[in-house]
């Protein structure tokens, strides 16, 4: 098993000017580390989900941003700014749904505004420390996130979780996985079980492989199994991420989650929702407005299997995300605590409270 300390979804060489991401498409069967200069390169590694995850999303962008002001040849700050400014196009045209990627973007167009008059080294410096302070903020929201988390649960409980938003999808400790590796730290386990998340498999690549790299007890099912094994009282929580929390706590996440919710529901399991506020969308009063990404039919019909598995030409419905309506959710665990219904006021002054750990 990988040493997962020492493998990071995306991190900057700022020697060489380059972007390391993790090549996530490959695992588990391959680690390999790509380097990236070129926007362009950047935008393709985030839309075929190389690096992927919400918080991941946001920090490849910051960095992303960065190197095409570092690389700019501009001689003046006005120039920076342009190639900036394309820079920023490009990359949040990546994917529509994860709104870190937007607030990632806009604070370090603000950040670059608020030095225009000063010279471009100065600019790129400052583009450095924002992207950077991006980063190592998502580290300590995440073990936040773990600390708020924990004490929802008790030892030994049967936890699912769908996706991956562990330390694949955001720095070291996670959003939905922070408080299991928050509790192993001190010697609280769990069963976990994962949801191997149809089409693009991120359960079982991504969520096994992390989670058994850390030594956790996990147990991996097909989507379809989720009822089962909830009927058999073997789950006592949900756990999962987040790629956008509208106003009133509507929860854009991978697809499947809103089922989860309904059976969770029935089950009487609560259903709880972690992510950084940077997940939280106060522009968006509910998950209707939300934008979800629909994705190439090919990865419901050719993706993973040595044959089509669908008849060609099938008519393929492929969004990558759904919405989970506020009044399925437990709470949603933020950096900055537990909040419970209704959302609204509590989304509201966390959405406002300083990013930092909380
Ligand atoms: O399409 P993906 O793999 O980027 O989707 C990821 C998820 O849905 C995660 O649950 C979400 O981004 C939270 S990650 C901490």
């Amino acid at each position: 098993m990988p040493d997962m300390e020492n493998l990071t979804a995306v991190r900057l060489d700022e020697e060489n000017g380059e972007l390391l991401i993790l090549d996530q498409t490959l695992l588990p069967n391959e680690i390999k580390i790509l380097r990236f200069r070129k926007t362009g390169e950047i935008r393709e590694a985030i839309r075929s989900l190389r690096v992927r995850g919400a918080p991941a999303i946001g920090i490849a962008a910051g960095f992303g941003a960065y190197l095409a002001v570092r690389h700019s040849p501009a001689a003046d700050c006005r120039g920076i700014l342009r190639d900036f400014l394309l820079a920023k196009d490009a990359l949040a045209s990546a994917r529509p749904t994860a709104v870190n990627l937007f607030h990632a973007l806009d604070r370090m167009e603000k950040r670059l505004r608020s030095v225009l008059d000063t010279s471009p080294a100065e600019a790129r410096a400052a583009l450095l420390a924002e992207a950077s302070a991006i980063r190592d903020e998502d580290e300590a929201m995440c073990r936040a996130i773990g600390e708020k988390g924990l004490p929802l649960l008790a030892p030994g409980m049967g936890v699912l979780t769908h996706c991956n938003a562990g330390r694949l999808a955001a720095s070291r400790y996670g959003t939905a996985l922070a408080p299991i590796y928050v509790g192993m730290e001190r010697g609280i386990r769990f069963k976990v079980f994962a949801d191997e998340t149809r089409p693009l498999l991120q359960g079982a690549r991504l969520t096994a492989f992390e989670l058994m790299a850390a030594g956790a007890d996990i147990t991996l099912l097909c989507d379809n199994m989720a009822a089962a094994v909830m009927r058999r009282g073997w789950i006592q929580a949900v756990l999962v991420g987040c790629d956008r929390v509208a106003a009133n706590g509507d929860v854009a996440n991978k697809i499947g989650t809103s089922g989860l919710a309904v059976l969770a529901r029935h089950y009487g399991i609560p259903f709880y929702v972690l992510g950084p506020t940077s997940t939280i969308d106060m522009d968006c009063p509910s998950g209707e407005d939300i934008v979800i990404e629909e994705r190439n039919a090919s990865e419901v019909t050719d993706l993973w299997y040595a044959k089509p598995m669908a008849p060609r030409g099938v008519g393929v419905f492929n969004p990558a995300f759904d919405v989970t309506a506020h009044d399925l959710v437990t709470a949603i665990v933020t950096q900055h605590g537990v909040a419970h219904q209704p959302f609204g006021p509590a989304l509201a002054a966390m959405a406002a409270a300083p990013a930092g750990e909380g």
